[in-house]
This record gives structure tokens, C-alpha cells and sequence, in this order.
């Protein structure tokens, strides 16, 4: 794959996935592209015969593996999550007041929320419905269009706006979707109109509830005089989902090889399908049924878990350690922490230095500010649950969890070919 093409996999991957359900059905569509076979939890594995397979759970999470019985070396496991801070819509979302109607909203995860305003949303997410019999159906949906904004306060009515507005997640942040003179039929009937047009099958279902979310209508573009940047919402962290799939999707079969793609990173993984949940452990007994067969190889491997890292701001350098200063285009970046909020050590770090270097390109280091706390990710999660030594690594990224993040082309195709490198790598000894 040349870059040129990996970029515009990247675009297309992002502007399929405005939510975590979406994400996983786009990278279903990739993975099945490829001739990865889908398996499900509910039925039982008998041996698998030498293939490449995958599995989701809750529609929102996701792992792909490459497998061959006969090879009881190393897994190569990659990993990275889907979900994004964001507006999640409530279960009695319609409200009423001064002829605008409005839906109101929790905020999901730790956003960054000035930048929501005066955007224009779209929604997105699944429903849940019945349909003929008891049978449950988690149908997708998503609009598309533009069909609601947050309008922000004038700044007539308050002349300190610019020196920093406080947010109140309960009043100020509730979306105009328009005006209450059109609205006679009631929020379920409009997502039964949009279950419709997008799935005529369901003419007889009946909507019982939804996880739905808003996203940013603006599709994610190639920025800058050369094209070198790449902004839209949700990179953080679906550059490293798209570069996991790519990744593992293009390695040859020589060794095992396994992607797990997590929900609900963002606030704190304990949950079915977030890292500090059973998923990654459930499968890999099913593909190790001896546990200290497993263990052995869990020992002998190397988990990379990639989430987005925090590149040098040029309006704000001071926020970095001065020795640790990842740039934009500088490659994937490694990182480390003391207090383990990262699970890299000297060994895995090594070990993915290698990598890069294998495939000719840069990568840096982060490390906060002594001053300053750290954030964290799958990485430790996973390390601590399953007992494999593990990197944490990223994408430089600016804006992290805003509405609209920034990062560099080159680096997205830094980081698959790093990854590309470590699921070739060596035989399964
Ligand atoms: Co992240």
C-alpha cells in the first residue's frame, strides 16, 4: 500500500465513523474486504482451521486476529480505542422553550467543550428495536445531515466571554434542532423516519430505545499549503484503529497476530467491551484453552497500544517538559511515565524503536511536565490484566478531544508501517 492510498483509507475510515457502532461496522466492511471470516461469542469454536477471523461485542468493540494452531510462539497484539468525548443524546432528550426545540445531552468523557459551539451537528448512533417476534435489532443510523447547533451566548450579554467562559453542562450546553411549530410526532417517530430511509426492512418495527450521539457535520480534510495536515473530530483515536486494521490486514500469515479495538476508553474502560473488561481475556482462552500454555505465550509477546499523543503546541511550548517536545511529522511517539499511567518500560520501548527502525521511520518520546498530571490509557489496563509486557505509543496529535483535532499526514502512515513491521515480524519461535 503506498501512502497516497493509506490516507485516503484514513479519510474514508473517519467519515464512516461518527460514533464507536459505526467505526466498528466500517472496520467489519474492511476486515470482511480482506477475508477475515466473522465469528461470534454466543456459538461455540470448535479448532479453528488456519485463517484470519474476527469477533465484535456490543456492536461497539472489536478484535481481529490472524491464527494458526500449530504456532505456539508470540501473538503480535496491537490495540487502540474507538470511542471520542462527546454529546451522548438522553433517554428523554425533547425539550420545549421560547419556540425552539431542543434535545438534551450528557457529556460523554473528558471533552473539550468551547469548540462545540456554534458547529453544525449531525446524529448519529443505533437503535434498538423489535420487530414480528421477541427478536432485539441494533440497526445504525445516522442522519448525516446538519440538524442542530448549540448557538453560544452574544457577547452583549457578556462582555468577559473572552477571558474565559465557564461551561455548564446542564444549561448552556442543549442543541437548537429546531423550531417547535414543526414538531408534532414526537423524537421516536423521527428516528423511525430515519430508521427507514436507511433500512426499509424494519417497516414494522418498533423503536425501544437508542444509543445515540451528535457529531460534527464538517467531513475530516487535508489541511495546510502542502496538504501535510489532517483535521476532523474523533482522531483521537481513530488514527491508530484505522493504522491496527491496515496493519493486521496486511500482514502475511507467518505468525499470530491480534488487534482488539476498545469502547469507552474515554471514561475509564470498565465496562463489556472497554479494556478493563473481559473481552481480550474471553477470547484468548478460547484460542489458548491450556491456561499455561497461554500464559507462556503472553510472556513471550509484545502488546503496542496506540492512542494518540499530545504533539508540541507552537502558542503554548511551555505546557511540554523542554527536552521531551514531540513535533507534527516527527513519527509515532513513545510514552513513558513513572508512576505507570503508561505501561512502556526501557525493554518494550526498545522493542518498538526497532520497529520504526526496520521500517525507515522517526519516532520520538513524551513524557509530562514533573508539574503536571498525566493521563493515561488501554496500555497499563491491559498489561496489568493479562501479564504481557506492553508500549504505549501515539500519534503527535494537537486540540486532543476537541471537536476538531489536528495532526500530520506523515504521521498516520508512520505508524501503520511501524505496525506493519511488527506483525511481520519474526516466526513464531
Ligand atoms: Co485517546
Amino acid at each position: 500500500m503506498k501512502e497516497k492510498q493509506y490516507i485516503s483509507s484514513q479519510l474514508n475510515y473517519l467519515k464512516a465513523s461518527p460514533t464507536p457502532f459505526h467505526a466498528v461496522a466500517a472496520a467489519l466492511r474492511l476486515l470482511e474486504d480482506s477475508g477475515f471470516i466473522r465469528l461470534f461469542e454466543k456459538t461455540p469454536w470448535s479448532s479453528l482451521a488456519k485463517g484470519k477471523y474476527f469477533v465484535t461485542r456490543n456492536d461497539s468493540s472489536l478484535i481481529a486476529f490472524t491464527w494458526d494452531e500449530t504456532c505456539t510462539g508470540k501473538l503480535h497484539i496491537a490495540g487502540a480505542h474507538l470511542d471520542s468525548p462527546g454529546l451522548k443524546i438522553k433517554p428523554r432528550p425533547v425539550r420545549e422553550k421560547h419556540h425552539c426545540l431542543q434535545l438534551g445531552v450528557e457529556v460523554y468523557g473528558g471533552a473539550l467543550l468551547a469548540p462545540w459551539f456554534d458547529r453544525d451537528l449531525s446524529i448519529a448512533g443505533r437503535v434498538c428495536c423489535h420487530q414480528d417476534n421477541d427478536t432485539l435489532h441494533t440497526p445504525l443510523i445516522d442522519f448525516k445531515r446538519a440538524i442542530g447547533i448549540i448557538p453560544s451566548l452574544a457577547i452583549h450579554f457578556d462582555r468577559e466571554a473572552n477571558k474565559g467562559r465557564k461551561i455548564n453542562n446542564q444549561t448552556d450546553l442543549v442543541p437548537v434542532i429546531g423550531l417547535t411549530d414543526n414538531f408534532t410526532r414526537g423524537f421516536y417517530a423521527l428516528l423511525k423516519d430515519q430508521l427507514l430511509k436507511e433500512h426499509p426492512e424494519y417497516a414494522n418495527a418498533e423503536i425501544l430505545d437508542f444509543d445515540l450521539f451528535l457529531y460534527d457535520v464538517t467531513p475530516p480534510l487535508l489541511t495546510g499549503l502542502h496538504e501535510e495536515l489532517l483535521t476532523g473530530s474523533r482522531l483521537d483515536n481513530l488514527l491508530s484503529c484505522h493504522a491496527c486494521l491496515q496493519g493486521i490486514i496486511s500482514t502475511g500469515q507467518q505468525a499470530n497476530s491480534l488487534i482488539i479495538l476498545n469502547d469507552h476508553e474515554e471514561v475509564g474502560s470498565l465496562s463489556t467491551t472497554g479494556a478493563q473488561g473481559s473481552f481480550l481475556e474471553d477470547i484468548l482462552s478460547r484460542l489458548y484453552k491450556n491456561p499455561i500454555e497461554r500464559q507462556q505465550v503472553l510472556r513471550k509477546s509484545l502488546f503496542i497500544s496506540a492512542d494518540n499523543a499530545h504533539a508540541v503546541h507552537p502558542n503554548f511550548d511551555d505546557k511540554h517538559d523542554p527536552q521531551h517536545l514531540p513535533v507534527l511529522n516527527g513519527g509515532p511517539v513513545i510514552k513513558y511515565n513513572a508512576n505507570q499511567r503508561y505501561a512502556t518500560n526501557a525493554r518494550t520501548a526498545a522493542q518498538f524503536r526497532m520497529f520504526c527502525h526496520l521500517a525507515e521511520v522517526p519516532v520520538q518520546e513524551f513524557v509530562m511536565r514533573s508539574d503536571m498530571a498525566c493521563g493515561s490509557t488501554i496500555g497499563p489496563m491491559t498489561s496489568a490484566a493479562l501479564g504481557i509486557d506492553t508500549v504505549d505509543v501515539g500519534i503527535p496529535t494537537l486540540a486532543m478531544h476537541s471537536i476538531r483535532e489536528t495532526a500530520a499526514k506523515s504521521d498516520c502512515w508512520f505508524l501503520f508501517r511501524a505496525l506493519q513491521k511488527f506483525f511481520s515480524a519474526e516466526k513464531n519461535t
